[in-house]
């Protein structure tokens, strides 16, 4: 008896707590509706850029606590107006689904400086001047839905319901729903209205609002469903029910239930829990006809479900809210941060503040395909925060950080000898030829260089930053209106006509190994002593036999001691030449390449000429570095900082 009452009461509290869940679930509803761009450009790109993301911040935080936000950034012409909103029956939780939606596909007005966007739970707007007390314009319309005719009790109904919300809304926090249900009519004949003003508007800018869009709305009619998307309100009427349930509908019945389980006996208990659990079968049914299976609703579910979804809130904590003392370093599309999750795990969080050109499906799927992407030497992607307040990608972090801090500095690259830079060298090619040659997706990194190769707590190499370019190829903004990669590394037919190929890859990781092994940075050209870049000094002291002055002095200082080693290093810079020779289809393959390095007494081919860039004409868009990790203060030139690599689906 007594054991078959504990039974009952786990029951039952699984039971409650089903319940609970359910009823605080919720439909984001963030299915776009229409998003309208302004009609004037930006005056400052790079002025306006950064208001406008700080204002998706700014409102990002607001909306997480309180459904509504508004920001102003900057100051001038390009400063940026920003409010956004979600509709009175949205959780805080869709809430923030919702404005995950709104603020990724906003940015597609861009370069225009302003735009509105409609979404069926939330709303969002930006432009340069104020608009909060604006509540009429133009543009103010009625987007009607094509089903079929409604009776006339429907109609009546919608008219009334309509009235209704429109009295009651500005005395409501600028919020109504309404329900009506005409006498004597079926459930067919039952209508729903949502109605809401902005927030900035006063009551009596609201009820102007609301009037006009109410007589705009009721042209749909007989039509069974209109939304009236208006300068400073939202308006909806529909014969199925889109309104979210009341918060809090269902708890109040667990709460009597608990009780009635701890004081009656336990056959009691098993009816009530029975009664429950039909209850709440039913419940569900209803509630899955009500929402239906919409994209966004699988979408949403996909969101919640997958292992690789961290939640925003996890990845806040893990940083610190972004800390300052926690950044690693600043890319071009967005910031680093080192984070320690709950579990004591480390990780390292880009955070991307433009992914504009995709939405959270998408970005998610993508995201979804790299991760799958695994490999001893390629860092990995863990997941992202893909429908939080912005885009975070979450990566493994390497207390190391990357190869250019030791190679490129005397007295840390001391800590390589030529044991470890050969495992580096062995790594790094094998991630490459992963990349190229796996049979999921071939990609093409782009961006090989000393600063994307990351070293974990046993120095061996993870190649950084590959396969996401595809979210920001095309993107608009200022950030990426050259090639992609680095200028030093980059391949002459990539960088000429943007030929790209997996040889462009060979070409970045030749001009690695020669700086790994000369500890010299190509790039640094006419900042240094040297008036030649490092592929050319190296291609003249080959040529003459001298390659033997030009390596690092670490390592002839510690390693050449050993027998071979000598012999290693100048087969390397051999191969190094053999991967950048100009000629494309000249050079290896990854994996001969591999082969060649792993092979020490294969008999190499005599190298051709490397291509001679003259790099100053090459400084276009000489901004700042954009490695994963990078160092301060450095000024190494790279044609444009985005994440840069491009994959094709086999
Ligand atoms: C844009 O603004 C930046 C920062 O104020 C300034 O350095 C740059 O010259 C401006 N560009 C143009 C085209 O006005
Ligand atoms: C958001 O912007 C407002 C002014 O518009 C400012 O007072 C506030 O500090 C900002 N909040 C954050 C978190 O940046
Ligand atoms: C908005 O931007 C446009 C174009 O850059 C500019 O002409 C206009 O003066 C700006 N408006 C305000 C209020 O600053
Ligand atoms: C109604 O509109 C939707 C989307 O606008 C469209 O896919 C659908 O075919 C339309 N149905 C009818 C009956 O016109
Ligand atoms: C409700 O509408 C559907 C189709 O619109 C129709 O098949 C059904 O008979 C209607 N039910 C009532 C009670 O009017
Ligand atoms: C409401 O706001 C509008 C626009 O800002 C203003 O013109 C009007 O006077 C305000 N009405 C009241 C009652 O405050
Ligand atoms: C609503 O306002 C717009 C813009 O002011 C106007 O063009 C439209 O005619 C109005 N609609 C109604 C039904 O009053």
């Amino acid at each position: 008896m007594e054991r078959r009452v504990n039974v009952s009461v786990v029951v039952v509290f699984v039971v409650i707590a089903l319940l609970l869940i359910n009823g605080s679930e919720g439909d984001p509803r963030s299915k776009m509706v229409e998003i309208k761009c302004g009609k004037i450009v930006e005056h400052n790109a790079s002025v306006f850029v950064p208001n406008f993301v700080a204002t998706m911040e700014n409102i990002s935080s607001q909306m997480r606590s309180s459904g509504f936000g508004v920001a102003i950034t900057g100051r001038g012409v390009d400063t940026n107006f920003g409010l956004a909103q979600c509709y009175g029956d949205l959780s805080l939780l869709d809430c923030v689904l919702c404005y995950a939606e709104a603020r990724t596909l906003l940015p597609q007005c861009y370069p225009y400086n302003g735009g509105r966007i409609y979404l069926d739970g939330c709303f969002m707007r930006a432009e340069n001047f104020t608009f909060f007390d604006e509540y009429k314009g133009p543009e103010d319309v009625a987007v009607c839905g094509n089903g079929t005719g409604k009776s006339s009790k429907f109609q009546e109904a919608a008219k009334a319901a309509v009235a209704q919300a429109v009295v009651d809304a500005p005395n409501n926090q600028n919020y109504a729903r309404v329900h009506f249900k005409p006498t004597g009519g079926g459930q067919n004949d039952s209508t729903y209205v949502l109605a809401n003003c902005w927030r900035t508007l006063n009551a009596s800018s609201c009820k102007a609002c609301l009037e006009n869009a109410s007589s705009s709305i009721l042209g749909c009619l007989p039509r069974s469903e209109g939304r009236a998307l208006n300068t400073g309100c939202f308006m909806r009427y529909s014969d199925t029910n889109f309104l979210n349930p009341i918060p809090g509908g269902g708890s109040s019945k667990g709460t009597v239930v608990v009780i009635v389980v701890v004081t009656i006996s336990s056959v009691i208990v098993l009816v009530v829990g029975i009664v429950i659990a039909v209850y709440i079968w039913k419940h569900r049914k209803i509630q899955k006809k009500r929402r239906g299976s919409t994209e966004v609703n699988k979408l949403v579910k996909t969101l919640h479900d997958s292992s690789l979804n961290f939640k925003y809130s996890t990845v806040e904590r893990a940083t610190g809210s972004f800390d300052e003392a926690n950044k690693l370093g600043q890319g071009g599309f967005g910031t680093v941060y080192k984070g320690v999750l709950a579990d004591g795990r480390e990780i390292a969080v880009k955070r991307l503040f433009y992914n504009n050109r995709h939405r959270a499906a998408d970005f998610f799927n993508e995201v979804n395909i790299i991760s799958s992407v695994e490999h001893k030497n390629l860092v990995r992607l863990l997941g992202c925060s893909c429908s939080g307040p912005e885009s975070l990608l979450v990566y493994e972090f390497l207390p190391n950080r990357s190869l250019d801090r030791f190679i490129f500095d005397s007295s840390k690259g001391k800590e390589l000898n030529w044991e470890k830079r050969d495992e580096i060298i062995i790594g790094t090619a094998e991630g490459l030829v992963y990349l190229h040659e796996n049979n999921k997706i071939r990609i093409i990194h782009r961006d090989i260089k000393a600063s994307n190769i990351l070293l974990d707590s046993r120095l061996r190499a993870k190649i950084a930053d590959f396969g996401l370019a595809r979210s920001f190829q095309g993107d608009k903004s200022h950030i990426s209106t050259a090639i992609a990669g680095t200028l030093g590394y980059m391949a002459p037919e990539y960088l000429a006509n943007g030929q790209l190929t997996e040889k462009a890859d060979v070409y970045s990781f030749g001009v690695l190994l020669l700086e790994i092994v000369t500890g010299r940075q190509n790039n640094k050209g006419k900042s240094s002593e040297f008036s030649d870049s490092l592929v050319t000094i190296a291609w003249k002291r080959f040529q003459q036999g001298t390659v033997e002055e030009i390596l690092d002095t670490n390592l002839m200082l510690n390693d050449f001691h050993r027998s071979n080693v000598k012999a290693e290093v100048l087969r390397v810079v051999h191969i190094g030449l053999l991967c950048i020779q100009e000629a494309a289809s000249l050079r290896p393959s990854m994996s001969k390449a591999l082969k060649m390095l792993a092979k020490k007494d294969e008999i190499l081919p005599p190298p051709t000429n490397p291509p001679f860039i003259d790099e100053k004409t090459m400084e276009l868009n000489d901004t700042s570095d954009d490695p994963f990790y990078p160092q301060n203060g450095s000024s190494s030139a790279s044609i444009a900082n985005i994440s840069h690599s491009s994959f094709y689906p086999r």
